[in-house]
């Protein structure tokens, strides 16, 4: 069975920057909380009238031209988000129009910021059959339009962005990518969520007068389980491929928060310097963080053939994974 390897990244940031000097004039915070607790400094924030599947498009278009592949050579699509454009069709309908993909088969994964995990994940399958040759795996939030801009505990953690990757199969045993384990606990589905403006909820005057449509969060509570997850999930995806954490040259993990980043890398005892960082100046995008980081690190050239790189993300749900390949 042929293995997926990643042919082409991409990601696009919106222009605007909001600094946690802008912040401190929207909500009680201070600069000095915000990085000593999170490492972020600032965040990007979309455009008025620009959309996430806008920034999908952006990104995917860095990402093909990368690899060298014309849209109309895509067989399928996945976006991870949980902010699409509109309840229906999917942003990957629409970012399958606007890129002109004609021939792919299109469709969102709903898992938050684990988004991109889960869609690399899906679209892996379908490569390793063979149903698929050229896949398009795009993480895109714009997190910034479902935020209640009155709370401080979670207005200053999110910025919008979105990431791209080509992915198609390869026959070179020294690459690719070797596996992806993905879990789900719904029993914690009320630590972190956006509890308005689904069936549950439909959109009504008192969704919005409640915030209801907006994250809420127990952030200690997503802290202590992030760290303890992201651990267990990368020591179990390390071992299945007979890896030791010594082995790993790159760590690709979501960009929720530096401590949480630092913990996990402490209990798997690995250097922080492998892992790359990049929320300083992003914030946390949610299904984003995993292929815009991870452009980051392919463009950086720092990225050698046959380097195994580990990938960690999770989200609400709780839903999270890792992977490892050999680049
Ligand atoms: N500015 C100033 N003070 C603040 C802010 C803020 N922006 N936010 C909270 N505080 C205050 C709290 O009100 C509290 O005050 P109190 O002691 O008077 O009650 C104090 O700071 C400490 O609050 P804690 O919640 O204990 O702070 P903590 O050190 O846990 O940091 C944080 C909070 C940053 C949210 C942390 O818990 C965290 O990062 N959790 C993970 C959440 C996360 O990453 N979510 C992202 C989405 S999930 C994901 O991507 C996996």
């Amino acid at each position: 069975m042929a293995r997926t390897q990643i042919i082409g990244t991409g990601s696009y940031a919106p222009e605007k920057v909001l600094t946690n000097a802008d912040l401190e004039k929207i909500v009680d915070t201070s600069d000095a909380w915000i990085t000593e607790r999170t490492g972020i400094r600032e965040r990007r924030l979309a455009a008025p009238g620009e959309a996430t599947s806008d920034m999908a498009v952006r990104a995917a278009q860095r990402a093909l031209e990368q690899a060298g592949v014309r849209p109309e050579e895509l067989d399928l699509i996945v976006v991870g988000t949980v902010t699409a454009d509109m309840p229906m069709p999917s942003c990957a309908a629409l970012v399958q129009a606007k890129l002109g993909a004609r021939r792919a088969f299109a469709f969102d994964v709903a898992a938050a910021c684990a988004g991109a995990l889960y869609a690399l994940s899906v679209a892996d399958q379908f490569i390793r059959t063979g149903q698929v040759k050229r896949a398009l795996v795009i993480g895109a939030e714009l997190l910034s339009r479902a935020l209640n801009w009155e709370d401080r505990n979670t207005c200053v953690l999110f910025g919008d962005g979105a990431g791209a990757l080509v992915i198609a199969p390869t026959e070179d045993p020294e690459r690719g990518l070797l596996s992806t384990h993905l879990y789900t606990d719904g029993t914690f589905a009320d630590i972190l969520a956006i509890p308005g403006g689904g069936s549950l909820h439909p959109p009504s005057e008192r969704v919005l007068e409640e915030r209801l449509h907006t994250v809420h969060m127990n952030g200690r509570e997503v802290f202590k389980f992030a760290v303890r997850a992201l651990a267990e999930s990368t020591h179990t995806a390390l071992k299945a491929n007979g890896l030791h954490p010594r082995d790993v040259a790159h760590v690709i993990a979501h960009q929720a928060n530096v401590r949480i980043i630092e913990s996990v890398m402490q209990r798997l005892e690995m250097p922080i310097e492998k892992c790359w960082l990049n929320l300083g100046e992003y914030g946390n995008t949610s299904s984003a963080s995993l292929p815009m980081t991870l452009d980051e690190a392919h463009r950086s050239g720092r990225l050698e053939s046959g380097d195994v790189v580990a990938m960690m993300a999770i989200g609400a749900g709780m839903t999270w994974g890792s992977a490892v390949m050999r680049w």
